[in-house]
């Protein structure tokens, strides 16, 4: 089986999971997970606002039994939409868990520190995120959601919930490549013993036809999606390539069987500017 790294709840995640933001409808869901499940994918990340919570659980209820798997053989994430954050978290959550229908979540996070129809800047959005952590608490010590956490938090945003909360958060789940690799965020991660996930690690698909990956690529005989993954877990992030192709679901995965030269891992780390291919959170109160 894959590696995976510990977290601070003492559960065991993958580090290398199944995005699935954008594959929706049930067909197309069941073919990404069974491709998946072939490869040796154990871990799947949804949320909320994919809308594909109710199709991976039953795509993950129909096709477990044919690889010889339950549900304790998978780790499953799904996130708290926007609209729900603040007074109706618990509501939002509760509904992750009958859509998903698989008993509990491994890991459930905040998605986005902000709250939808409030202005980025509003005062209400710390209260609304302390609201949305403690609901999450609840149901954690419930044991619905095995571990929780937050995503696209900044380092202010970690900071103030590692200061305000009763369980610290397991996950920070970001942006991460090499063009963004994160410095600040990441050693803030050790040191508050949170595990630093990333997602976008194909910069959305774009980082594919870089130069210097290209050629990285060339000189590792991999393709490119490949040396971008194994740069996320060479590093120790866990990573999530979202792909709805059952051929690039496969080939993404072959990054346990390679090592990346610390020189083609430094040439990759010297992209960072600091470039975002999905939203900036930095400006949410
Ligand atoms: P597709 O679903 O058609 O494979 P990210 O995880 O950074 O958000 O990137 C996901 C995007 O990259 C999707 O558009 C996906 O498209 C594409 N993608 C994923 N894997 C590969 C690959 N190996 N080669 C080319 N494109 C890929």
């Amino acid at each position: 089986s894959w590696p995976s790294v510990a977290l601070n709840t003492g559960l065991q995640m993958p580090l290398l999971g199944l995005g699935t933001y954008k594959l929706c409808g049930p067909e197309d869901v069941r073919r990404a997970v069974d491709a998946a499940l072939a490869a040796g994918y154990r871990a799947f990340d949804s949320a909320a606002v994919y809308r594909n919570e109710a199709d991976l659980g039953k795509a993950l209820r129909e096709l477990l039994p044919k690889y010889g798997l339950t549900r304790e053989d998978v780790f499953i994430t799904s996130k708290l939409g926007p609209k729900d954050q603040g007074e109706k978290a618990m509501e939002g959550a509760l509904h992750s868990l009958a859509q998903l229908d698989l008993g509990y979540i491994d890991l459930y996070l905040i998605h986005w520190p902000g709250t939808q129809g409030l202005p980025v800047a509003d005062e209400r959005n710390p209260g609304n995120r302390a609201q949305s952590w403690a609901s999450l608490e609840e149901l954690h010590g419930q044991g619905k959601l095995k571990a929780i956490g937050v995503s696209n938090y900044t380092a202010a945003h970690m900071t103030a919930l590692m200061q305000s909360c009763k369980v610290p958060p397991a996950v920070l789940q970001v942006e991460f490549h090499p063009r963004l690799c994160q410095p600040e965020l990441r050693s803030l991660c050790a040191e508050y013993g949170v595990c630093f996930q990333a997602y976008s690690s194909l910069g959305k698909g774009e980082l594919l036809a870089d130069p210097v990956i290209l050629e990285v690529a060339k000189n590792c005989e991999r393709t490119p999606a490949q040396v971008l993954l194994r740069w996320a877990v060479q590093h120790g992030v866990p990573a999530l390539p979202k792909s709805s192709n059952p051929e690039r679901i496969l080939r993404n995965a072959e990054v346990f069987d390679f090592t990346m030269s610390d020189a083609d891992m430094d040439r990759l780390s010297a992209l960072d500017c600091g470039h975002r291919f999905c939203w900036d959170p930095s400006e949410v109160a």
